[in-house]
């Protein structure tokens, strides 16, 4: 098959002939059809992650159709449209059967390494091992990806909206609806207006949120915010919890959401959130060694902060439900789909998202 190989950190990725293997048990093989372009695939590319590894297939925002199963796969068959997780939900495990998280450990430390659960890899090149990106690796035409990281979805969900849901968008949708709970007519305030920000925008609408502000440094950014539903919006800076405190009758927001990454918004986002019961949810990942400085007292007056990996979905449960919303009207995804690249391109993709042109560029495989 044909993928996008990372061979050197800095250096482009190569689009190259390898081999894959036929899935084996507990396995699915998926013709991908779309896939998104994430922060986290720059990041591992430009050498900047530490635990980063080559030779890889980078890619983890992907949708398609299963192929073949392999054997003791008893929940998909050939033909199923899936979503990859690269958080995926066994079912089994301490986590996957408590409600109060989605952090599944079946396969962790396989994944952070870049092996398949059995420890080995189904792509090669010459005989060489190539390794699985976060488990997915779906800038190429196919993957082999464990059952239990792969969601089924409704067939008539469009692959190039679907792959959204794989990463960012459920992020920021189940920031709000999962991990904050936010609860009707509350007041809201999402910093980030990325992928992340506008799903968590999105998430405190469906929650019946009465206000909204979002924060971005971007106009453009802002007004897609407007509509995903924030009624306010605000130019990020060091007097935005100022602003907000203001505009709130000097309480600050019910619920707060952080997703930018950035350690000083993070402390916004929690000096914006209300004293007695105003929760700050982070999404945002911070550089390896940051912290957070946060004023002890803003805690004892009964602010909170949660962290919130992957929205709190359990994905192969949650993904196709946030889908059916989308397809019932209640989320506007096409927004977020600004290029439509070729797998060739994928570079390309970098490059936009670098110059923070437009949300997604989505690759569209078939
Ligand atoms: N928790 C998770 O499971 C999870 C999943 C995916 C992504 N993430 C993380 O979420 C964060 C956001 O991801 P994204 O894809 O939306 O990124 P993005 O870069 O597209 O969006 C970040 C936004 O933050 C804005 N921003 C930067 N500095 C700001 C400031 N000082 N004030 C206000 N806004 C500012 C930028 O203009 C941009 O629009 C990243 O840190 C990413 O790594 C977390
Ligand atoms: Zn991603
Ligand atoms: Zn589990």
């Amino acid at each position: 098959m044909r993928a996008a190989v990372l061979d050197e950190f800095g250096g482009p990725l190569t689009i190259e002939e390898v081999e894959l293997a036929e899935p084996r048990a507990g396995e699915v093989l998926v013709r991908l059809a779309a896939c998104g372009v994430c922060h986290t695939d720059l990041y591992t590319a430009s050498g900047a992650d530490p635990s980063g590894y080559a030779p890889t297939v980078l890619g983890h925002e992907g949708a398609g159709v299963v192929e073949r199963v392999g054997p003791d796969v008893a929940s998909l068959s050939s033909g199923d449209h899936v979503v990859t997780l690269f958080s995926p939900q066994c079912g089994e495990c301490v986590h996957c059967l408590d409600p109060r998280t989605n952090l599944c450990m079946a396969i962790r430390e396989q994944q952070n390494s870049g092996f398949l659960p059995d420890g080995t890899t189904r792509i090669s090149r010459d005989g060489e091992q190539i390794r699985h990106f976060m488990g997915c690796s779906t800038f190429a035409e196919y993957t082999v990806m464990p059952e239990i990281a792969l969601a089924r979805i409704d067939p008539e969900a469009p692959f190039e909206q679907a792959c959204l849901f794989a990463c960012g968008l459920s992020t920021g949708l189940g920031a709000a609806i999962n991990t904050a709970e936010v609860h009707p007519g509350s007041t809201c305030a999402v910093f980030g207006a990325g992928m992340v920000g506008l799903g968590a925008v999105a998430g405190c609408r469906l929650q019946g949120a009465e206000r909204i502000f979002c924060v971005d440094l971007s106009a453009e950014r802002l007004a897609l915010a407007r509509g995903q539903g924030a009624t306010d919006l605000i130019e990020g800076g060091e007097d935005v919890v100022e602003r907000i405190l203001e505009t709130t009758g000097g309480f600050g927001a019910d619920y707060t959401f952080e997703a930018t990454g950035n350690v000083e918004v993070m402390r916004q986002a929690v000096e914006a959130a209300r004293m007695a019961w105003g929760l700050c949810t982070v999404a945002g990942v911070a550089g390896r060694g940051e912290t957070l400085d946060v004023v002890p007292r803003l805690l004892i007056t009964g602010r909170r902060i949660a962290g919130s990996s992957f929205g709190g979905v359990k994905g192969r449960e949650g993904v196709p439900q946030l889908i059916e919303r989308a397809m019932a009207g209640e989320i506007d995804v096409a927004p977020f789909i600004s290029h439509r690249i070729s797998l060739d391109e994928v570079n390309r993709g970098f490059e936009l998202m670098e110059a923070q042109d437009g949300i997604r560029s989505v690759i569209e495989l078939s």
